[in-house]
C-alpha cells in the first residue's frame, strides 16, 4: 500500500496524528515470506519501494524540520533558553537528514520530493503547532501563548520522533533494502532516539 492510501485510510480512521503502528508499517512497506531480492526500477515505473521509503522520509522530515523551526521562533517562557536552542538543532539535523535521505532517492535511480504540496500529501506530521494557545498553520499571525505551551511543543515533536523513527525501521525491513540504505537509516535514527530522551527527561516521561 502506498504511503498516501495509508494516510486516506489512516485519515477515514481519525488517525493521521498517531504514530504508525508496527501493524500499519508491516501493512506499508514489508514483503513477509517472499526473499530479498535488490530493487530495479522497471520499464515505465519511476520508483522502488525503497525510493517511496525514503521519499516518505523526505517529506515527513520537510513537514518536521519546519515545524522545529517554528517553535524555535516563537517559544516564549522560563525554559526559553534551553528550548529556543534545542528546536534550533532539531531545525538543523532535519535539514541534514532531508539532504541525505533525497540523495539517496537520487543514488536509486529516483527524483525525490520537492514540493510543499507533496510533502503535505504524504506526512503523518500536522504541519501546524497545536501547542495550547500557540497556533499556526490554520490561524496564521495568533502567537498569543502562555509558558506551558513550550511543554505541548515538546510533547508534540516527540510524538513526531516517533513517527520519523518508524519510517527509519521501515527502510531497513523494505523490500529490496540494501546495505548503504541500512546503514544511514540506521546512523540518522541515533539524533531521533537520544533526543527523544532528552524530551522524555524533561518532561519527566518514564524511559521505555
Ligand atoms: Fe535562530
Amino acid at each position: 500500500m502506498k504511503f498516501s492510501k495509508m494516510l486516506e485510510a489512516n485519515s477515514k480512521k481519525g488517525k493521521t496524528r498517531k504514530a504508525l503502528s508496527d501493524q500499519d508499517l508491516l501493512e506499508l512497506y514489508s514483503d513477509q515470506g517472499q526473499p530479498q531480492q535488490q530493487q530495479e526500477v522497471q520499464p515505465g515505473s519511476s520508483t522502488t519501494p525503497l525510493m517511496e521509503c525514503w521519499n516518505t522520509l523526505v517529506c515527513n522530515l520537510s513537514v518536521l524540520s519546519q515545524k522545529a523551526r517554528t517553535c524555535h521562533w516563537i517559544v516564549v517562557g522560563q525554559n526559553f533558553f534551553d528550548l529556543h536552542d534545542l528546536f534550533g538543532k532539531i531545525y538543523e539535523q532535519t535539514a541534514d537528514d532531508i539532504d541525505t535521505c533525497a540523495e539517496k532517492v537520487r543514488m536509486l535511480g529516483g527524483n525525490p520530493t520537492g514540493s510543499f504540496n507533496d510533502f503535505l500529501e504524504n506526512t503523518e506530521i500536522n504541519d501546524g503547532i497545536n501547542a495550547g494557545n500557540v497556533l499556526t498553520g490554520s490561524k496564521k499571525g495568533d502567537f498569543s501563548h502562555s509558558e506551558k505551551d513550550d511543554l505541548s511543543m515538546v510533547q508534540e515533536l516527540l510524538v513526531d520522533f516517533e513517527t520519523i523513527l518508524k519510517l527509519f525501521e521501515a527502510v531497513i525491513q523494505c523490500e529490496g533494502v540494501d546495505r548503504h540504505s541500512c546503514f544511514i537509516s540506521d546512523t540518522m535514527s541515533g539524533f531521533y532516539i537520544k533526543t527523544s530522551w532528552f524530551m522524555k527527561s524533561f518532561l519527566g516521561q518514564q524511559q521505555e
